[in-house]
């Protein structure tokens, strides 16, 4: 399988660059803050979502270089996403999160953890403005509001056996896809290339992140503590039901009973995942993940040919099977 570096090679001194400018950017005068940002960006992510809008930005730009707001643009993207990854955390009492201590666990207090989220939203909301292009802000302030609103749904509908696939979707979409997708056209928007090319762009951004998500729902059956970097098997004891979980309720009936209560008997949880990974659940799930990989790739068919082209292709098949 082709590694994460490799699979950036077209954008790799964009990125390591990027990672110098996130330390720079998110520096503030004020102690506290400043050890969280210190904190976040000295341990890096896979950085996914900036590697999409450079390559992106490269594929559309070609021949010219990509410009500083092209730039900007791939770091508020990580900054929004890392931002959320805060809240996210404080929100489901995570502990681990690329392999370190989270915010709120590392500064022992919730409160920290908010404002530090907070203040990088508000910092990338800051970045977005000053790019001084309208249709972009618009873009990626509608991305801050679909991840709040993302965590909503989820958190409504915890323990909901009922919940259709295509609410999981929806979901999938806030949580996770809509970053990827807006961000996406708004290189398209920065690129000044054709509306029907952006919308592509979209949905090559859309598909890719559905798949994403997905993906990261079967790890968290899966998967590993060590090799994600974050706590494996509690979104369903929490209560999320993921897709792996909604194919296994269609031909396990008893799973039901056992969400309904809550895993409230001992034995419960461990039963349920038994059952999940008995049937075919995580397999329908992967083949619902290639779904979305496959309709990404064909999105990519009006971008002219390019190596960074070929990476946003690869890099699909990448999302399919990473296993962390
Ligand atoms: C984690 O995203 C949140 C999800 C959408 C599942 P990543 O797995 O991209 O997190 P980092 O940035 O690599 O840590
Ligand atoms: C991550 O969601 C946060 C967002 C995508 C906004 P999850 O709770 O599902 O993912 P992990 O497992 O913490 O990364
Ligand atoms: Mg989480
Ligand atoms: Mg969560």
């Amino acid at each position: 399988m082709t590694s994460v570096t490799s699979l950036f090679a077209p954008v790799e001194a964009d990125l390591s660059l990027l990672t110098t400018n996130l330390k720079k950017l998110v520096g503030t005068r004020h102690p506290i803050l400043y050890a969280a940002a210190e904190h976040l960006f000295g341990v890096q992510g896979k950085r996914i979502r900036p590697a999409i809008v450079l390559l992106l930005s490269r594929a559309t730009m070609l021949d010219q270089d990509i410009t500083p707001r092209h730039r900007r643009l791939a770091e508020i993207t990580e900054m929004i996403h890392t931002a959320s990854l805060v809240h996210d955390d404080v929100i489901d009492e995570s502990e681990v999160r690329r392999g370190m201590p989270t915010v709120h666990s590392r500064f022992g207090s919730n409160r920290i953890a908010v404002l530090a989220g907070d203040f990088l939203f508000a910092q990338a909301s800051w970045y977005l403005a000053n790019l001084d292009c309208l249709e972009v802000v618009k873009l990626l302030s509608k991305v801050i509001m679909n991840l709040a609103e993302g965590e909503i749904q989820q958190g409504l509908s915890q323990f909901d056996f009922n919940l259709s696939l295509d609410a999981y979707l929806e979901k999938s979409y806030y949580k996770t896809a809509s970053l990827m997708a807006n961000s996406a056209k708004a290189v398209g928007v920065l690129s000044g290339v054709s509306p029907k090319l952006a919308e592509d762009m979209y949905h090559y951004g859309r598909h890719v992140g559905l798949a994403f998500q997905i993906v990261d729902d079967i790890l968290d059956f899966v998967g590993s503590t060590d090799s994600l970097g974050k706590p494996v098997g509690s979104d369903f004891r929490d209560g999320n039901l993921t897709a792996p979980v909604l194919f296994a309720l269609e031909e396990q009936p008893y799973l039901e009973e056992l969400i309904e209560r809550e895993f409230h008997k001992p034995g419960d949880l461990e039963e349920a995942i038994t059952l999940v990974k008995e049937g075919q659940g995580i397999e329908r799930a992967r083949a619902l993940a290639a779904e979305h990989t496959d309709a990404a790739v064909k999105y990519l068919a009006d971008l002219p040919e390019s190596t960074s082209r070929q990476a946003l292709i690869n890099l699909t098949e990448y999302v399919l099977k990473r296993l962390h």
